[in-house]
Formats: C-alpha cells, sequence, structure tokens
C-alpha cells in the first residue's frame, strides 16, 4: 500500500521532435532509480526522430504520431491522436522535450497541470526559437534553462526550476547551446522528482514548495 511518504510513481509520456537528449536522461534517471516515475510511451511527430530510438533502446513504447497538417502547432486531430495515445498508455504527466510545437488548451485540459517544459534560457528572457543565440545578441551575461509548467503562452507557465551559467567571454552559440544542455539534463530531472514527491503546489503563478 502506498502511504504519504510512498507515493505513485508519475507515468510520464514524453513527447519530441529531434535528438532526445532530455528524454535520454530522464529515462536513465528512472533507470536508476533517482526518479519515481515510469516512461509509459514516447511519441514523436517526427518519423526519423532520433528521441523514437533513445526510447526504444530503454523498452519504452515509442511511437511516431502525425500532427498533420499543421506544421507549428498542435490541434484537431492530431492533438486527439496524441491525447487518445497518452491517456491509453496511462499517462498522468506530459513531458515536452524538444517538441517544435505549441501546445493547445484540449491538451492541457485534458492532462491539467501535469504538462511541462524545458527552455534553453532563464525565461521570461528569450522565449521562443534558438534562445541561446538570442542571449548572445543580446549581450547577456548569463543564459541557463527553465522547467516550467505548459499554459496557453509561449513558454510563459509557472516557473518549476531554473539553472543558471556564465556567458564566456568569445562564445559561440554552439558552445553556449552545449553549456546549457549540461543544465538541462538535471534539472529536467529534479523538476520531476519534485512533483514526484508531491511537493509542489502552484498559487497564481508560483511553484511553491512544501517541507
Ligand atoms: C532543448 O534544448 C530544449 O531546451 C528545447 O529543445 C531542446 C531539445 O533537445 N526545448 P533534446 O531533444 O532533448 O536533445
Amino acid at each position: 500500500m502506498n502511504t504519504h511518504s510512498d507515493p505513485e510513481p508519475l507515468k510520464i509520456g514524453i513527447l519530441g521532435s529531434g535528438s532526445g537528449s532530455n528524454a535520454e536522461s530522464i529515462l536513465s534517471a528512472v533507470q536508476s532509480g533517482a526518479l519515481n516515475a515510469e516512461v509509459v510511451c514516447v511519441l514523436a511527430d517526427r518519423e526519423e526522430a532520433v528521441i523514437l530510438e533513445r526510447a526504444r533502446k530503454y523498452g519504452v513504447t515509442a511511437q511516431f504520431l502525425s500532427a498533420a497538417p499543421f506544421k507549428t502547432k498542435l490541434d484537431g486531430e492530431g492533438e486527439q491522436a496524441y491525447i487518445d495515445a497518452l491517456r491509453s498508455h496511462g499517462a498522468n504527466t506530459v513531458v515536452l522535450a524538444g517538441f517544435m510545437r505549441m501546445v493547445k488548451p484540449g491538451l492541457l485540459q485534458a492532462f491539467p497541470n501535469r504538462v511541462l517544459n524545458i527552455h534553453p534560457a532563464l525565461l521570461p528572457a528569450f522565449p521562443g526559437l534558438k534562445s541561446w543565440q538570442q542571449a548572445i545578441d543580446y549581450g547577456a551575461k548569463v543564459a541557463g534553462c527553465t522547467v516550467h509548467f505548459v499554459d496557453e503562452g509561449m513558454d510563459t507557465g509557472p516557473i518549476i526550476v531554473q539553472r543558471a551559467i556564465p556567458v564566456l567571454e568569445n562564445e559561440t552559440p554552439d558552445s553556449l547551446h552545449a553549456r546549457i544542455q549540461e543544465q538541462e539534463h538535471p534539472a529536467y530531472v529534479e523538476a520531476l522528482q519534485l512533483i514526484a514527491s508531491g511537493r509542489i503546489r502552484i498559487e497564481g503563478r508560483r511553484v511553491v514548495l512544501a517541507d
């Protein structure tokens, strides 16, 4: 029997479009026991996305699901297909890990306060695409990543975890992106473990940690 101190493992469905390094870090944390969760499925909107291979390596169900005809959002029949797949695999938490689409109210309402995203900047600075490039172009001295709950805006939901790093002299977009990604991997696991341990409460915009 589960008690308050022994919560049920999260049932995570991961959505991605690309390389899946964050997905792999989550899969590895689950395997090692660092994260009290089960990854129940990995879904990708691109058939050739490497994230699917990474998931299969861990023995996790990995499926290409078309989100056509839209290119930059998950809406309509595609959205319903994703909701159905997540539900059929028993997901209760949706992790966006390099999923290159805006999610819409249908998915958010199907998993209230249980859709998370990672963004390669210290929000609210530099939302949108190529945030590491935006940080360099702006002349920022600090960069980083943000794990946040997803709401209907673009990179605007309540912040769970942030990690900061300095922008170095002679930094290139590639070097900054790579160093941000090193921070993303533990940050996502940390945020998910906070949720898994039942220690998180959302108060308006603020994510509050219980004792
Ligand atoms: C990450 O940089 C993340 O911040 C952004 O998309 C990228 C995904 O990388 N949302 P990966 O597929 O996890 O390697």
